[in-house]
């Protein structure tokens, strides 16, 4: 089942460019957030502005998403739309759990960051939460439907999936979801009374807003500092302050990822938008900014860069499935080149066996992915380069160099500026001219951002290449590169 089938207001509204390293969300008298921006000097348009902390996220590139908990053990992916079904924490039982193993297989895949489901929708905790829950008979009981009642207690995957990333030397986040909870018979953000299940715990509206708190107060102050905060579906309107407050008060350098709303409330002041699809292909015109679930609009005021989040395995399945055949070789080419080559940081599925571990199958694909990646983009052909101050970029290879690919990065510091750009080359042997040069035009496109990899059909043969762009400012290229990677 779609990870992300109620992402309905999941809409990026805002960006706050402030660029403290804390990061307060500001609102105007309507309680709308104020986008930071500049204008450009050379139509007046809005320039939206990003965070240093929006940045240094968009130069991951690639994280990962890992979705382990009582699911893991379900033959369904997850308890999503089945408010009935309460899996016995005995099933909860990784036998051989090694989170050193998760992010080796993340390393070898070259992501920069891993973002842990801490809670889906069954309401089960993988750390041992010790907040406790005020029922509706005001009893006080224990919310007991953790890693610490099921038959590997005394373990914590959070705290040794968060030391492992340590280690590792890798970003952690978590994934904690607001709306769906049914071991608190809790449904679209409401505690519904319509039907009931053996175990679920009876308490109010404003009782399951306190253990949303308590247990994100937990995640948020004893795992340091977050890269990223993942909502799926949102949050609800009752929710909205004090969520807010708890990210500033604990988290102000971590992206939120569906952190606003449509009408301009923002809950962080570093929010991400997700790019509308779960398949790993961002739109070609991909902005930074931009409020919709979409490639977004160069015109918005709002630094908000898009999350392209998918899976691994076939059919969407975001848990690990028994027998799931993996998307090959080919097709994660595809996505890596569909996302981050369109300016879309790639969040990658991880889903541990049942048993605790990344399963041989999909440690060996994660790293053919890595290894396709470094081999290909790790070293750009060699090449002098002079750029002109109208923000021309050229370079010229001593003799006819093959190229397959060209990789285009935007220096964003002060917002993303190119609007579109064309790609010209001396190809050897040729005669054909641009204008009164003797180039070819060999690849255009509008959106660079973070990152844009232009794919040739078939190899050619240059000597020069140029690069030219329209602009609302004099672009900074942070590179170009040419490269040769199907010989
Ligand atoms: C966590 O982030 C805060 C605020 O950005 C910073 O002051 C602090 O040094 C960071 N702590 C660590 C351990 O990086
Ligand atoms: C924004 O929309 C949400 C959800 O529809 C609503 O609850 C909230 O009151 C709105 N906020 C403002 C400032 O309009
Ligand atoms: C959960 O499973 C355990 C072990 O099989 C069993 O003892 C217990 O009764 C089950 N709990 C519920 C609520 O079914
Ligand atoms: C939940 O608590 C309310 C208030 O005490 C009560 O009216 C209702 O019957 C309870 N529901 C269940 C399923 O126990
Ligand atoms: C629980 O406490 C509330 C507030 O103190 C009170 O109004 C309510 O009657 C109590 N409910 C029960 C079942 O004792
Ligand atoms: C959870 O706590 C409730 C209320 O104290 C109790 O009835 C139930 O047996 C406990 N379940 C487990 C698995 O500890
Ligand atoms: C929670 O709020 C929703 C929406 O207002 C309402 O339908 C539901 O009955 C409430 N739940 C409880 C337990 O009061
Ligand atoms: C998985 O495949 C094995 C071998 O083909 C088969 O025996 C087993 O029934 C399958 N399990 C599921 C859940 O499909
Ligand atoms: C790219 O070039 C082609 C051929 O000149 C042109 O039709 C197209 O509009 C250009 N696209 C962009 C985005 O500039
Ligand atoms: C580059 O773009 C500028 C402005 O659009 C244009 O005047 C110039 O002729 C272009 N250069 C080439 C080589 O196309």
């Amino acid at each position: 089942m779609n990870l992300l089938l109620y992402a309905l207001f999941g809409t990026c509204t805002g960006a706050y460019g402030l660029t403290t390293s804390s990061q307060l969300v500001k609102r105007d008298d309507a309680g709308l957030s104020i986008p930071k921006y500049r204008i450009s000097p050379i139509d007046g348009s809005k320039i939206a502005l990003p965070t240093k902390e929006q940045l240094a996220w968009q130069d991951n590139e690639i994280g990962v998403i890992i979705h382990f908990e009582i699911a893991t053990y379900l033959s369904v992916d997850g308890c999503n739309n089945i408010p009935n079904l309460l899996p016995n924490q005995s099933l909860f039982d990784p036998t051989l759990l090694n989170t050193d193993q998760w992010v080796d297989t993340i390393k070898s895949l070259g992501a920069k960051y891993a973002t842990l489901v801490a809670k889906h929708n069954c309401g089960f905790t993988t750390w041992p939460s010790e907040v406790t829950i005020e029922t509706r008979d005001n009893e006080t009981i224990p919310y007991n439907y953790t890693i610490a009642q099921s038959p590997v207690h005394g373990k914590d995957v959070v705290k040794s999936f968060v030391e492992s990333a340590d280690k590792g030397n890798i970003g952690h986040g978590f994934y904690y979801s607001l709306m769906w909870n049914n071991f608190l018979n809790v449904q679209s953000g409401d505690v519904i009374t319509s039907s009931w299940t053996p175990g679920q715990v009876n308490i109010t509206n404003s009782t399951y807003n306190q253990v949303v708190l308590d247990q994100l107060t937990e995640l948020w102050t004893q795992h340091g500092n977050l890269t990223e905060i993942w909502f799926d579906g949102g949050y609800t309107e009752s929710q909205q302050a004090n969520i807010q407050n708890l990210i500033e008060t604990h988290q102000s350098g971590a992206v939120v990822f569906n952190g606003c709303q449509t009408n301009g409330t923002c809950i962080s002041a570093n929010p991400v938008r997700w790019i509308g699809t779960e398949d790993g292909a961002a739109p070609e015109e991909t902005w930074s900014s931009g409020v919709t679930n979409d490639g977004g609009d160069p015109q918005s005021p709002f630094f908000c860069p898009a999350e392209c989040d998918t899976t691994l395995q076939t059919g969407d399945r975001w848990f690990y499935g028994v027998n799931q055949t993996l998307r090959s070789l080919e097709e994660m080419k595809d996505v890596y080149h569909k996302t981050v080559g369109h300016n879309c940081v790639l969040e990658l599925d991880l889903a541990p066996d049942r048993s605790g571990l990344i399963p041989s199958n999909q440690v060996a694909r994660y790293k053919e992915l890595g290894d396709f990646i470094k081999s290909c983009y790790g070293n750009p052909l060699a090449h002098e380069m002079t750029r002109n101050d109208k923000g021309v970029y050229s370079f010229s290879f001593k003799k006819p160099t093959s190229i397959d690919r060209i990789v285009l990065m935007e220096d964003q510091t002060n917002g993303q500026v190119i609007r579109s750009y064309q790609v010209f080359a001396k190809i050897a042997g040729s005669q054909a001219s641009h204008g009164d040069v003797p180039y070819t035009l060999i690849s255009n496109g509008t959106s660079v951002g973070h990152k844009k990899i232009d794919l040739l059909e078939n190899a050619i043969s240059v000597t020069d290449v140029l690069v030219n762009s329209t602009y609302v400012d004099t672009p900074k290229w942070r590179s170009v590169s040419v490269h040769l990677c199907d010989q």
